[in-house]
């Protein structure tokens, strides 16, 4: 037997056979480069880098409260007090930045605590900046987990309202971006949202602070995990009047432009995994930096798996992030950016 993985294989016994090409007809062998660690790592195309990464920190109001959520094994529920240990866990392991959702301290058919400054999400950029003033703190724009219908915007007669969703929206960006917030990211899908946030981001000295924007955001059902983790399930019909529908692949293009001419500063794709081939082409279009998002089913279901010793969590963990690297993501959220960080330091 042909020892597959010995560096100092002598020669192949098949030398000569094999597929042939090119004027001098000699065996085509792309197996060389992969014959050893040190070879195949001098030739790989992409890599995952930590600082690529972005973490998501779900951040609820009161005080002592740590609890685990069910559905992503790992994540937790966090007040602020109990905010600073997982920030400096994070940065330790070498993570740029964080993404903050937040709850509400009460919901209401407006979401009227999303715009509050005093509430869990500009209370805990505060805190953040204080401890870490050079990690980057974004935060997520959208009204579902503050509304008592959990959609993304103001309803009226079981509609959805555009423009008065993005005015709220736009008061939610100010909130955070005026608490200290680097980077805004609206996930809600109205239409002309990135336009009116950034002007009003203007208005108010904040031109300093960038939009990501969810700009491909599909209606996923990968979301189920983290709908649990945000209380933000729509308590009647779906999000497909909003969000994209995953059958379209050209419309996403359309959608990333628009958000690129209003002002956006980077374009996001969601989820990854199922949706490379959307990613490829948006990184194909634009000259942003582009970012994925492996949502919570993405992650959950390979956890899932792994438990029940059906697939390697590590590898898979690793090969899901070089996918959505390898399809055109600069930048990956992630809720393995900490397991993906303590394997690098390890080296892998
Ligand atoms: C809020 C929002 C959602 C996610 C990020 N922001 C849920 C949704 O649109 O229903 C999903 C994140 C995840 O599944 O990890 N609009
Ligand atoms: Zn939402």
């Amino acid at each position: 037997m042909q020892p597959e993985l010995s560096p100092a294989a002598p020669r192949d016994p098949q030398a000569g056979v094999g597929p042939r090409t090119g004027s001098l007809s000699l065996p085509v062998r792309p197996r060389r480069l992969r014959r050893t660690l040190a070879l195949r790592r001098m030739v790989r195309e992409h890599t995952v880098r930590v600082d690529q990464l972005i973490y998501p920190l779900f951040v609820v109001p009161g005080k002592d409260i740590d609890d685990p959520i069910d559905a992503m094994p790992g994540v937790r529920h966090l007040s602020v007090d109990r905010l600073e240990a997982e920030v400096s866990e994070v940065r330790r392991l070498g993570i740029k930045a964080v993404l903050l959702f937040g709850l509400p301290r009460v919901k209401d058919p407006f979401g009227s605590d999303a715009t509050k400054p005093d509430g869990a999400v500009p209370e805990a950029i505060r805190a953040i900046k204080s401890w870490a003033p050079d990690l980057v703190v974004m935060t997520d724009v959208c009204l579902c987990a503050y509304t008592d219908h959990g959609h993304c915007g103001v309803v009226e007669d079981g509609v959805i309202l555009n423009d008065p969703s993005v005015d709220l929206l736009t008061r939610m960006a100010v909130a955070h971006a005026g608490a200290g917030a680097d980077v805004v990211a609206p996930s809600d899908m109205m239409d002309g949202r990135i336009g009116a946030i950034r002007s009003s981001l203007d208005k108010h000295g904040l031109s300093h602070v960038a939009i990501m924007s969810y700009a491909a955001k599909y209606a996923s059902s990968y979301y189920g995990p983290f709908r649990d983790a945000a209380h933000s399930a729509p308590q009647f019909g779906d999000r497909r009047a909003y969000q994209m529908d995953p059958a379209n692949g050209r419309e996403a293009i359309r959608e990333v432009l628009l958000d690129v001419a209003e002002g956006a500063d980077i374009v996001m794709v969601k989820p990854a995994m199922p949706y490379l081939d959307i990613l490829q082409m948006v990184r194909n279009n634009v000259h942003l930096p582009v970012a994925a998002y492996q949502v919570s089913g993405e992650y959950s279901q390979i956890i899932a798996a792994a438990d029940r010793g059906w697939l390697d969590r590590t590898t898979v963990m690793e090969e899901s992030l070089l996918a959505i690297r390898r399809a055109g993501a600069d930048l990956i959220i992630t809720y393995f950016a900490k397991d993906y960080a303590r394997m690098s330091h390890h080296g892998s």
